[in-house]
């Protein structure tokens, strides 16, 4: 799958946002090793903080179905009026997991998808070395 496909199968899954706080749907796609893609959304709770990002849903799914080694990741945010990159949270999280060289597309539309890697919105990574890699 392309990543302008990856970046369609973020939109669709978009549609299943829980977001009824912040109306702010994100849904993310995530490419595995094994060709699968898994997608994930925001899910909010009325304690705001428990809220959980699509980034990280999308990662926790795939974890659950024993699927840890990814090729890329999309994100779409179609309440945006611009492309929304991962917050930090999500990118730590995503580093458990992801090289550096992952590429990590996100847009609001489309026509707006911007093309970012992993490396290049987490760098300089200060717990690489904790990190349990094989
Ligand atoms: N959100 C995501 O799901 N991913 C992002 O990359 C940015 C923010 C969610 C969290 C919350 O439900 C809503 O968007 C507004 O912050």
């Amino acid at each position: 799958m392309d990543l302008q496909a990856l970046f369609d199968t973020a939109m669709k899954a978009s549609s299943a946002s829980y977001s009824p706080y912040s109306k702010f749907r994100v849904g993310a796609a995530l490419l595995c090793a094994d060709g699968s893609v898994v997608t994930g959304t925001n899910v909010e709770n009325r304690s705001f903080g428990l809220t959980i990002c699509a980034e990280r849903s999308a990662l926790v799914s795939a974890v659950s179905q024993g699927k840890t080694q990814f090729v890329a990741i999309a994100i779409a945010c179609p309440d945006a009026a611009y492309p929304v990159s991962p917050c930090g949270a999500c990118r730590q999280v995503l580093s458990e997991f992801a090289d550096q060289d992952m590429p990590v597309v996100f847009g609001c539309r489309a026509d707006t998808v911007v093309h970012s890697t992993m490396g290049a919105l987490f760098p300089f990574d200060a717990l690489h070395e904790l990190g349990h890699k094989e």
